[in-house]
């Protein structure tokens, strides 16, 4: 017999920045972080996964190819959730045995691969979800996040919808390092987000690397992490729970820029941003002025990609804006995602 599960995760693009490792091996950060997680039927990775008695070893098929499973981040991802399962068996003498079976997962994105565009951040949710959901796990969404977190920090996010918070946590063992939702989608139903992309080449330098440098060598980080993100910590989750736009943008914006300024004072400087970045930075801005009224935000992670936060009304007057500054064809691609696409589609 071949037992199976399915599962979608969507990609969660962080308003206030995950950089920087107190532990690389668990994945425990140094500063928590917020995320608005984008529509499930739209940037997402969709994982299946088999097991059965008779399968001989793990197999991982991503985009089509085979793929090594040998990565540390994958094994210890495995190994936790084959403890759980083997717990639940220990428990329920009538549960079927596959903990200890070989593992097949197929996993497919609907987006460039390794772009900055948070592929690993819903390529491990995918894959830990659709285990968990395989093995029947009875544990909260949280606790399933943490062995997400093992696989990409920034994958402990996507195991929720809507607004989410990953409390970086104290713990040496990492066992209150998690996410939890801040507010659900239907909260602020209004919220929408555009992704510029402007490129969709393999990204630079891959974020692990590069927070390991910014620890290593910038000494704005400790003042980031020391004295600002904590406290805009809670003043977004506030933005959020009370849906004032103008805040949460501010504060969105604020952090990208804070991040990307970690980024240039390490040493050697990681570049993620490039000319047209920059410049979605000062028309953003521009429009935010012209209106005289908060009406866009931006963030970028790891690559030169925007991601564009607004609120539905806006919508109009700010692609207008947009169209009218880049046109559609200036070498870069104008690309929507947010929780409710359907109007551009
Ligand atoms: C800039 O989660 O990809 O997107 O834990 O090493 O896998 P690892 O890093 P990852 O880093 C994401 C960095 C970011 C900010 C964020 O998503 O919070």
């Amino acid at each position: 017999t071949i037992y199976t599960a399915s599962t979608t995760a969507p990609v969660n693009i962080a308003t206030l920045k995950y950089w920087g490792k107190r532990d690389k091996k668990l994945n425990l950060p140094t500063n928590s972080s917020i995320s608005v997680t984008l529509a499930q039927d739209d940037l997402r990775t969709l994982t299946s996964v088999a097991t059965s008695e008779s399968f001989s070893e793990d197999q991982l098929w991503l985009n089509g190819k085979l793929e090594s499973l040998e990565s540390e981040r994958t094994q210890n991802c495995l190994q936790d959730l084959r403890d759980l399962r083997s717990k639940l068996e220990l428990s329920d003498k009538n549960a079927i045995p596959m903990s200890k079976w070989k593992l097949h997962i197929v996993s497919e994105n609907n987006f460039p691969t390794a772009a900055g565009l948070a592929s690993s951040a819903a390529g491990f949710a995918a894959l830990v979800a659709a285990i968990a959901k395989l093995y029947e796990l009875p544990e909260s969404a949280s606790e399933i996040s943490k062995i997400a977190r093992k696989g990409s920090g920034s994958a402990c996010r996507s195991l929720f919808g809507g607004y989410v918070a990953w409390e970086m946590g104290t713990k040496a063992d990492g066992s209150d390092s998690k996410a939890v939702e801040v507010a659900s989608r239907e909260h602020w139903p209004e919220m929408k987000a555009a992704i510029l992309v402007v490129s969709d080449a393999k990204k630079d330098t891959p974020s692990t690397s590069g927070m390991q440098l910014t620890v290593a060598t910038s000494d704005l980080f400790q003042e980031r992490i020391q004295n600002v993100v904590p406290k805009r910590f809670e003043q977004m989750k506030q933005a959020i729970v009370s849906r004032d736009f103008p805040l949460f943008a501010e504060l969105t914006m604020r952090d990208s820029n804070s991040f990307h300024a970690t980024c240039l004072d390490s040493y050697p400087p990681i570049f993620y941003m490039n000319d047209t970045s920059r410049q979605i930075v000062k028309l953003c801005h521009q429009i935010n002025a012209f209106f005289n009224e908060t009406v866009v935000a931006y963030t970028f992670d790891a690559g030169p990609n925007a991601v564009l936060y607004y609120l539905q009304h806006n919508e109009t007057k700010l692609m207008a804006f947009i169209y009218q500054v880049f046109g559609q064809n200036q070498g870069w691609e104008l690309k929507f995602s947010a929780q409710d696409l359907s109007a551009f589609k």
